[in-house]
């Protein structure tokens, strides 16, 4: 896909994002519609949300393989966005260091926390490829604008 053609999926991609959620009061739900349709329209191979649970991750909505249930604080891809409070991106999973792998089709990554109104971390998007080095600038700009779409949920 050429950057034109991202940031074209991309754009028409967050205004169905914000109607998606938009008046929903049961988070999990936003979750759940957020992964089809960013999973749907970019083509991944994986997409879902890990939620905030005490001092884990917990698998939440996706789409995709199954994947691993518990994911502790600063553990892996998932654990270290949370912990740093960043996004993370992974070119090739392999050279990072304690990436867990769920499945070994992933080759590249990138895992977006997901911020609450009160600046609280709630959850974190994370986007698997099966090709290395799928995710730049772009992906970390427009997937931050989408999670950005979830900050009126407290927690899950
Ligand atoms: N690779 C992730 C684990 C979750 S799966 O990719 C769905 C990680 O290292 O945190």
């Amino acid at each position: 896909m050429t950057q034109t053609e991202k940031i074209s999926k991309y754009s028409e991609l967050l205004p169905q994002i914000e109607a998606l959620v938009s008046g929903v009061k049961y988070g999990i739900s936003s979750l759940a519609n957020v992964a089809a349709a960013v999973h749907r329209t970019i083509n991944f191979f994986w997409t879902g949300f890990y939620v905030v649970d005490g001092e884990n991750l917990l698998l939440g909505p996706f789409q995709g393989d199954p994947a691993c249930i518990t994911i502790p604080k600063g553990r892996g891809v998932c654990g270290t966005a949370w912990l740093k409070g960043e996004t993370v991106v992974v070119e090739d999973v392999e050279k990072f260091p304690g990436h867990i792998a769920c499945s070994s089709l992933s080759k590249s990554e990138i895992v977006v926390p997901v911020f609450s109104k009160s600046g609280r971390i709630t959850a974190v998007l994370d986007i698997d490829s099966d090709s290395l080095a799928t995710f730049d600038e772009t992906d970390k700009l427009y997937l931050e604008k989408i999670a950005a779409c979830l900050k009126e949920y407290e927690r899950y």
